[in-house]
């Protein structure tokens, strides 16, 4: 089980998360939600040690995060927010990084990369440079590398994002594989359908404030026969398609 403690992250005097309280359970995918701004990518940031929050104790399976962060982080394989990174190495570079980080054997690095390069059609593409890839491929790339280690605890930041739908759909098995075999997926996602397919839990945030916490079906169960679209926005978003009508009119009437 991961927790976290009443953590918050302040830049200056802007909170990207206040106090925020969680359990996240193995076994199932839990799934963060928010607008732009919300601290979806910040909380994700706490969790993979990329950041420290400013307050607050993150901890994996009672461990604290703050004192036992290399022995926790090799269990984790993490998908950041943009894969715009180590763009001068190949993929096959990129990927010995991560094999070399992890301590993989070359066999085991191999075994992984062909398996994964076979699921997402990326094979024979381990010597091009991640510079030169679209933005899909870079996903691609950087989620293979994540994957490389088979870590049990996977955090993945909008995964989904520039995947072609057969990749997507691809990955969506993949997490729900890891889940059922009883380890970890933290994911975030803009997407209301990916959500509803695929959270046991879900965490909702807003201004860096945590709004909901729990079931996809009882979030549903709570607002009548609504879409999680309708109840999404209602919580998150404006109150009413009205309010958003009246945004839409009132820029074009000043156009
Ligand atoms: N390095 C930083 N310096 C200052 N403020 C930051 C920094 N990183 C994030 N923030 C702020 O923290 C808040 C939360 O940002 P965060 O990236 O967590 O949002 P998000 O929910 O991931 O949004 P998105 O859906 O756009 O990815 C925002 O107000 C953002 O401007
Ligand atoms: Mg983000």
């Amino acid at each position: 089980m991961i927790e976290l403690v009443n953590v918050a992250k302040h830049y200056g005097d802007k909170i990207a998360l206040k106090d925020l309280n969680l359990k996240i359970r193995e076994g199932e995918i839990f799934g963060f939600l928010g607008h732009n701004g919300a601290g979806k990518s910040t909380t994700i940031k706490c969790l993979v040690s990329t950041i420290n929050p400013t307050s607050g104790d993150i901890f994996f399976d009672n461990q604290k995060l703050g004192d036992n962060r290399l022995a926790i982080k090799k269990t984790i394989g993490y998908v950041p927010d943009t894969p715009d990174l180590f763009l001068q190495l190949t993929a096959n570079e990129y990927w010995n990084l991560i094999a070399v980080a992890f301590s993989l054997s070359e066999d085991t690095k191999n075994q992984q990369i062909a398996k994964y390069t076979k699921l997402f059609d990326f094979e024979n593409k381990g010597n091009e440079l991640l510079d030169n890839f679209s933005h899909g491929m870079r996903q691609k790339a950087i989620l293979i590398g994540a994957l490389l280690s088979d870590p049990d605890v996977w955090i993945l930041d909008e995964p989904m994002q520039g995947l072609d739908p057969q990749a997507a759909f691809d990955l969506k098995e993949l997490m729900k594989a890891h889940a059922a075999k009883g380890k970890t997926v933290i994911f975030s996602t803009h997407v209301l359908d990916t959500a509803q397919q695929l959270c046991d839990e879900l965490a909702i945030l807003k201004q860096g404030e945590l709004i909901y916490n729990g079931s996809v079906d009882e979030l549903l169960a709570s607002a009548g026969d609504e879409s999680l679209e309708s109840v999404y926005l209602k919580m998150a978003g404006r109150q009413s398609e009205q309010q958003t009508s009246a945004v839409i009119n009132s820029e074009s009437s000043e156009a």
